[in-house]
C-alpha cells in the first residue's frame, strides 16, 4: 500500500489491530499473553546489554582483516548474545546447531531453490533439537529464575502451551535477535563505509545513533508487514473481503518524496533536521510494533561502535539494492578492517 496516510492507518486503526498480533500468530492464546512475552524478552535484553557489549568486543577482536558480509553480522550478534540465547551449561550440541544455522541460510529465505533445499536440512535439525531441549527444560524442577531467553519464554508462556508452540516462540525470539539485529548491523556498516568521506572509522562522521537510524530508514530489513481485514469493509475507496491481507511497506514509506526531504540520499544528518523526516517504521508502528525496538536499536549501535573502534573500515564499491525475500538484506560484500596497530606496521 503506497499512500502513506492509508498505510499508517492500516498499522494504527483498531479495525486492523485488535486481537492477537500477526508476529506471534496463534502461538499464544491471548493478546495480553503476547504483550507479557514481549515485555519479558525486552527486559531480558536490557539486562544483558553490558554483557553484550563485552562479548561483542571479544567477537570483534577475532574478526579477520577481510570478513564476508552480510553473514558476519548475524554471526557476531550470535557470538555476543550466545549466553543470553542459551545459558552456557545448556545443550552444547544445540548451541552448535544454532551457530551452524547462521551460516546455513536458515535466517532468511534463500533466493535460489538449491539454497533453500540446503537450508531446509539445517532447519529441520535445528527444529528437532530445539524441541527436544524444550522438553528437557520443561521437565526440570527447582527454582524458577530465568537463565536465558528460553527460560524467559517458558516462564512467560501459559502452562497449557504445547512443547512445539514453546519451541516456535523461542525460535521467533531467537531470530529477532540474531537475524534482525545482525542484518541491521550489516546495513549500517555497509552504508557507513560507502558514505563516510575518506573511509570509515570511529568516531564516525555522524553520531552512531543517526547512522544506525538512517541505515534502517534507507534499507529497512523488514520491508513489508501485513494486517488482516477482519470483516468485509471499504478502505481507501476499495472494498475488501474478510481475510484480505493489507501489506504496508516501510521501504516505500521511507522513500516517499512527499514526506521526506531527498529520501534517495543516505544522509544520517537528516536526523538533526526534524522537518526533513517523515514516518519512520523499521520497527513497524501502532499497537503491534516491535516490542524491543529501543534495545534492538541500541544493540546495533553497540556492535557498530565496537567494530569501528580503533580500526579503519572499507568495502570495495558495492551495490546497495537489497536481496529481497522475507527480509531485505545486503548483497554479499567484503569488509576490510585494519586496526591501528596493523596500520602502523603496514605504513612502516
Ligand atoms: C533491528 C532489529 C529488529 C527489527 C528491525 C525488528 C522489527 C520488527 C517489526 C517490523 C515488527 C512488527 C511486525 C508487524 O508489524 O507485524 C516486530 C515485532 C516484534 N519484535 Fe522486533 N525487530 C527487531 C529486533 C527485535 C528483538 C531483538 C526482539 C526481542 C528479542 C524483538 C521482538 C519483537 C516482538 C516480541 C515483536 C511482536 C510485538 C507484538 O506483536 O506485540 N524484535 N519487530
Amino acid at each position: 500500500m503506497k499512500d502513506t496516510e492509508l498505510a499508517l492507518g492500516v498499522l494504527n486503526d483498531p479495525v486492523f489491530n485488535t486481537g492477537r498480533s500477526p508476529f506471534f500468530g496463534d502461538l499464544l492464546p491471548t493478546r495480553s499473553a503476547q504483550v507479557v512475552l514481549g515485555r519479558e524478552v525486552r527486559q531480558a535484553l536490557r539486562a544483558y546489554e553490558p554483557a553484550f557489549r563485552v562479548r561483542m568486543e571479544d567477537a570483534v577482536a577475532r574478526l579477520p582483516v577481510a570478513s564476508p558480509w552480510p553473514v558476519t553480522g548475524p554471526d557476531l550478534v550470535f557470538r555476543a548474545a550466545a549466553d543470553l540465547l542459551l545459558h552456557p551449561d545448556a545443550a552444547p550440541p544445540l548451541r552448535r546447531l544454532m551457530h551452524r544455522a547462521v551460516h546455513g541460510g536458515v535466517l532468511v529465505r534463500q533466493p535460489r531453490v538449491w539454497q533453500r533445499a540446503r537450508a531446509e536440512v539445517v532447519r529441520a535439525g535445528l527444529v528437532k533439537a530445539t524441541l527436544a531441549h524444550v522438553r528437557e527444560r520443561r521437565r526440570e524442577t527447582g527454582p524458577r529464575r530465568p537463565r536465558d531467553l528460553l527460560d524467559t519464554v517458558l516462564l512467560a508462556c501459559p502452562d497449557d502451551r504445547t512443547d512445539r508452540a514453546v519451541a516456535d516462540l523461542y525460535r521467533l525470539i531467537h531470530q529477532s535477535v540474531v537475524r534482525n539485529v545482525g542484518y541491521a548491523l550489516a546495513w549500517s556498516l555497509l552504508l557507513a563505509c560507502l558514505h563516510a568521506p575518506g573511509g570509515a572509522s570511529r568516531p564516525w562522521p555522524w553520531p552512531t545513533d543517526r547512522l544506525v537510524r538512517e541505515a534502517a530508514r534507507y534499507r529497512p530489513m523488514v520491508w513489508m508487514v501485513g494486517r488482516r481485514v477482519p470483516r468485509p469493509l471499504d478502505y481507501g475507496g476499495i472494498r475488501f473481503p474478510a481475510g484480505t491481507i493489507l501489506s504496508v511497506s516501510p521501504y516505500l514509506l521511507h522513500h516517499d518524496e512527499r514526506r521526506w526531504t531527498g529520501p534517495r540520499v543516505f544522509d544520517p544528518d537528516r536526523w538533526s533536521r526534524p522537518d526533513a523526516c517523515g514516518p519512520y517504521l523499521p520497527f513497524s508502528a501502532g499497537p503491534f510494533a516491535c516490542a524491543a525496538a529501543a534495545v534492538a536499536h541500541s544493540m546495533v549501535g553497540t556492535a557498530v561502535d565496537r567494530i569501528g573502534e580503533g580500526a579503519r573500515l572499507s568495502v570495495p564499491p558495492s551495490a546497495v539494492h537489497p536481496v529481497v525475500t522475507d527480509a531485505a538484506v545486503p548483497r554479499p560484500f567484503v569488509l576490510h578492517r585494519t586496526t591501528a596497530v596493523l596500520h602502523r606496521t603496514t605504513a612502516s
